[in-house]
């Protein structure tokens, strides 16, 4: 039999981060991590998924033969086969695009990946062994041992993954949508500035394996438990002091963890700390509340609430956008979450 499936899925931007994981399983993370979905940067995945006894895959990205995708996919069949063994063999054929350009330096993986992973569980449901109760938890599992913050993608406006008490219900096995945060926050706005389009030059599973013997790994895990805790009061009180104090700690310990690690590295570029001191700056003159977080990288995700966005797009215009790649940014804002398309 063939199947034929597609989703759009978002990428996500961590607001406490997810770096380091658990040893004993496989894409366990060793704390908990809240996160932004996105809604314009996203992944656009056709699968076309044929029964057979053999395994074989073709992918194309923006109509391209992408072979070099084959590795990673192969990698992600093995690990989710056994929620669904069928995945195991047959024809793939997988279409995909990327609303943001391939080469901006934004990591697909999350919204990749969790978009794979819904295809698969729409097959999965099709072929009825999935009941539409649980698409959306097996959504985030099977995204999860693609890639540990594609199981945050699967939810808007928020998401947690990760086991917190302050999160009824959060598992380090999926994520779990997170929609307490006070309005101001369901439709903030995120223009990510592309400081530097090129690879990164150490990828996040090297970065997360460094963690294992990190000297400050245990006071990390500690703070992020107590973060999670805090950015959730500040989200539900609407208090964006406390938001913005956590919110760029978070971002500027995990590039500390990257520096103090061993082999050290450092992934920011001088235009990184460039924009972060004219964001600092424009804080300490006017009274937005605007601040910035990273990635595993050196583009600066610049935030504020969307009724400053005429201002902030002036702010960008005028002073940020000279540190860009190319003068290159993204505006984007928060989503609520992946689409099936039609
Ligand atoms: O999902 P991975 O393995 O690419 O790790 C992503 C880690 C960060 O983006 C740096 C933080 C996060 O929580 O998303």
């Amino acid at each position: 039999m063939e199947f034929n499936t597609s989703w759009a899925s978002p990428s996500n931007i961590a607001l406490v981060k997810y770096w380091g994981k658990k040893p004993e399983r496989v894409q366990l993370p060793s704390n908990s991590s809240i996160s932004f979905t996105l809604s314009h940067c996203k992944t656009i995945t056709h699968l076309k998924y044929k029964e057979g006894t053999d395994l074989s895959i073709k992918v194309t990205l923006d109509e391209k033969d992408e072979p070099s995708f084959i590795p990673k996919i192969e990698q992600f069949i093995k690990r989710i086969s056994h929620v669904f063994p069928f995945v195991t063999s047959g024809e793939y054929e997988v279409n995909t695009t990327n609303s943001f350009p391939h080469s901006s330096g934004i990591a697909s993986s999350a919204s990749g990946l969790s978009a794979l992973a819904l295809c698969i569980c729409d097959i999965a449901t099709k072929k009825g062994l999935l009941n539409s109760k649980d698409f959306y938890q097996t959504a985030s599992i099977l995204s999860r041992l693609g890639s540990g913050s594609a199981s945050r993608s699967v939810f808007g406006p928020l998401s947690v993954w990760g086991e917190h008490l302050a999160f009824d219900g959060s598992s380090d096995e999926f994520a779990i949508p997170y929609t307490n945060a006070s309005a101001i926050f369901n439709n903030y706005c995120d223009t990510i500035l592309l400081v530097h389009k090129g690879q990164k030059s150490v990828s996040s599973s090297v970065g997360h394996n460094l963690v294992d013997n990190h000297p400050f790994a245990n006071a990390r895990f500690r703070q992020a438990s107590q973060n999670m805790s805090e950015i959730k009061r500040a989200l539900e009180s609407a208090d964006i002091d406390k938001f913005i104090a956590i919110v760029e700690s978070e971002a500027l310990t995990l590039h500390s963890l990257m520096m103090s690690s061993n082999p050290y590295f450092i992934l920011m570029k001088p235009n990184t700390l460039k924009i972060i001191n004219a964001i600092w700056e424009k804080r300490k003159i006017s009274k937005e509340k605007w601040c910035f977080t990273l990635d595993a990288g050196a583009n600066v995700h610049f935030l504020y609430p969307s009724e400053d966005k005429e201002m902030a797009i002036q702010f960008i215009e005028n002073e940020l956008k000279q540190y860009c790649e190319n003068g290159a940014f993204i505006h984007d804002c928060v989503g609520s979450g992946p689409e099936k398309i039609a």
